[in-house]
């Protein structure tokens, strides 16, 4: 049985996030998705629309996911890594070389995979103009 993890806030669910499930989970057997708390993407200046609990029963219902856990903190992966007898973790490319996951390279394979090109949640929000206000100032939707 092999065991993957991977990290994300994925908020207003995409189908980039789904390309990356399927993938990580092509990599094994049993696919763990640790979703950002409101909490700690408070801490990253991040705010997702959806909360954390819509976010988890969002991810519950992927078929290619078995487990959620909540991503509390930055050091938290090691700890996961171990609990969860994780054997490879899976990012996007656009985390490559980060240190938060080249740290694991000890305990477990670290992998990242090519970003599905032209989606991500700030392009919806931008799309349909729900952008986060820039210092107060709404910004204008792009048409
Ligand atoms: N991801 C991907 N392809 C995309 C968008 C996201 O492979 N087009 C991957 C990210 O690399 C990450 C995971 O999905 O491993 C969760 O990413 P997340 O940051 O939640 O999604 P984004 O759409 O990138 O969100 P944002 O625009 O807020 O950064």
């Amino acid at each position: 049985m092999k065991r993957i993890l991977t990290y994300g806030t994925f908020d207003l669910l995409h189908h980039g996030h789904i390309e990356i499930l399927r993938r990580a989970k092509a990599l094994g057997d049993y696919l763990v998705v640790a979703v950002s708390s409101d909490e700690f993407n408070a801490i990253k200046n991040k705010k997702a629309y959806h909360n954390y609990e819509t976010r988890k029963k969002m991810l519950e219902a992927v078929r290619y996911v078995d487990l959620v856990i909540p991503e509390n903190t930055w050091e938290q992966k090691r700890n996961d890594v171990l609990e969860y007898k994780i054997d490879t973790v899976v990012m996007g490319s656009d985390w490559e070389g980060d240190k938060n996951f080249e740290c694991l390279r000890d305990i477990c394979e670290v992998v990242y995979l090519p970003r599905t090109e032209g989606i991500s949640t700030t392009k919806i929000k931008k799309d349909l103009g729900l952008q986060e206000p820039v210092n107060g100032v709404d910004q204008i939707p792009n048409n």
